[in-house]
């Protein structure tokens, strides 16, 4: 892919056709010697290579901290990025400072990354910092030195962003670039790259010598929109944008709370919901809950607009109903309709940590009979799987504990777990069991609590 790419490198700017899939942490440690920029984990895990990415809304330039392990130059055009040295002055910031005074460095390998994921949580913040913003902006950062106790006590410091006064014309500056870079985006293009946190995960050398495509260049991607009968999600949508958005908030209410269980804030800027549905892990957190929705998938080809039921897509292992040249357009969701949703994930850590086993649920009820239920499970089967015999079995039934035992078993019936790193087969079988007894729990606490269901069920005390 040769495309001229046009963007601002902290108040420089730069005009480029280096390979669009190379990382943006190697574009600026090797080819603008900006070494603030840690290479540390190069998986995104570790947060040493922290920067922010700024991007025009209306007349701001709203700034995002990102793993550039994981970003494509190619996703810079028209952006603003910012390492470590773009926010540095002759002074400390306060951020810096702060963490001076909390002795929050030692070896100082992961200070310049924690300096930036900082500031970004404090541009256009406007209430003064708080301890749970403070620990999700460091959520993605490890330090093997110094520990977490005194890098989260400069929230109680009085912490403004300080930027450099080049920022103030980043506005006009972004303005003026061409929205699309000039050079062809897709000749013979063979791998699309979204967010890239599953690629360069999975295949990190090869990309930039690869002709790939890079989605982020496309508009018609991204958005998120209410029709008559869907609220629209371009397939580019990140799960930061996805969960932040009123009217997904309105579809799924407790979006926020599940995806702070979901990767690292540094990541979420940059997974796609596209990228998480088309890589078709069997433990994809995003696509659980999606296909328990009930969605319908939009792809877009020369060939035209085809759409696909999420629930027939997954085939096999990594196998999708999902034509050469296809690109994933949008994820259709339903209304809310009056369904209540839960969506519960136990992996080995609580947090940062990919699933053992996964499951959501939506259901609708009249009167405490199930009208339709939809569970899904992920991390028991090749797929990501949608019970479906258990949800036929549960239509028309009382919700009370024996229905909740007969989800369960029927569940075991149709999950084929298997044991690897994440778990034994036997512990798969134990989770689902236990997160179709929380669904219900959370959702029905008065006529199928955990009390009730156990008391019911010999076999599970
Ligand atoms: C540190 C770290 C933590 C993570 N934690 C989690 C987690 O907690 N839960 C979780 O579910 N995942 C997690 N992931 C995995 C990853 O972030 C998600 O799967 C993410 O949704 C992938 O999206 P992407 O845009 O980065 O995909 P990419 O890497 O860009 O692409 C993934 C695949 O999808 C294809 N693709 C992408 N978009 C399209 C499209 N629109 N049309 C056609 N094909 C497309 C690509 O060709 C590729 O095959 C984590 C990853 C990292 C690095
Ligand atoms: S180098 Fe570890 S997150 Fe990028
Ligand atoms: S200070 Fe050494 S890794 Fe954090």
């Amino acid at each position: 892919m040769m495309v001229d790419l046009h963007f601002y490198l902290n108040q420089n700017e730069i005009r480029t056709s280096v390979p669009a899939g190379m990382l943006v942490l190697d574009f600026v440690r090797q080819h603008h010697r900006l070494t603030g920029v840690k290479e540390g984990c190069k998986e995104g895990d570790c947060g040493a290579c922290v920067v922010l990415v700024g991007e025009l809304a209306g007349s701001e330039v709203k700034y995002k901290a990102i793993t550039s392990c994981m970003m494509p130059v190619g996703g810079l055009h028209g952006k603003h990025l910012v390492t470590i040295e773009g926010l540095s002055g002759e002074e400390l910031s306060s951020v810096q400072q702060a963490i001076v005074d909390e002795g929050g460095a030692q070896c100082g390998f992961c200070t310049p990354g924690i300096v930036v994921s900082l500031t970004g949580a404090l541009i256009g913040r406007e209430e003064p910092m708080d301890l749970e913003a403070t620990k999700e902006a460091l959520g993605g950062h490890l330090c093997r030195c110094t520990g977490y106790r005194s890098l989260k006590a400069v929230w109680s410091h009085p912490l403004e962003a300080d930027l450099p006064a080049y920022f103030e014309r980043m506005p006009d500056r972004l303005g003026l670039i061409e929205a699309t870079p000039a050079g062809d985006g897709r000749p013979d293009a063979i791998l699309a790259l979204a967010g890239g946190t599953d690629l360069y995960v999975q295949n990190g050398d090869d990309i930039p010598t690869r002709p790939i495509a890079v989605l982020n260049l496309d508009h018609s991607l991204k958005g998120i929109e209410q029709t008559q009968s869907h609220l629209e999600v371009g397939a580019l949508t990140t799960f930061e944008e996805f969960s932040q958005h009123p009217d997904v908030r309105s579809v799924i209410p407790d979006i926020g709370t599940y995806m702070g269980q979901i990767a690292s804030l540094q990541i979420r800027n940059l997974a796609t919901l596209g990228g998480n549905i088309v890589n078709a892990s069997p433990i994809g957190d995003v696509t659980i809950l999606l296909l328990a929705l009930g969605c319908d998938l939009e792809f877009t080809s020369t060939q035209g607009v085809r759409t696909v039921g999420m629930d027939d897509f997954f085939l096999g292992y990594k196998k999708l109903d999902m034509r050469s040249g296809e690109i994933l357009r949008k994820i259709k969701l339903p209304p809310a309709n009056g369904a209540k949703l839960n969506w519960e994930k136990v992996s080995k850590r609580k947090f940062l940590d990919i699933a053992t086993v996964n499951s959501a649920i939506r259901i609708t009820d009249e009167d405490g009979v199930i009208t339709e239920a939809r569970i899904a499970v992920g991390g028991v089967a090749p797929i990501p799987l949608l019970l479906k015999e258990t949800n036929a079995l549960l239509s028309g039934r009382p919700i009370n504990p024996e229905t909740v035992l007969a989800a369960v078993e029927s569940a075991q019936r149709e999950i084929s777990p298997i044991s690897d790193i994440r778990g034994s087969a036997a512990y798969k079988r134990l989770l689902t069991r236990q997160l179709i007894i929380a669904h219900f729990a959370d959702l029905y606490p008065s006529r199928a609590s955990v009390r009730l269901v156990y008391e019911a069920c010999q076999l599970c005390i």
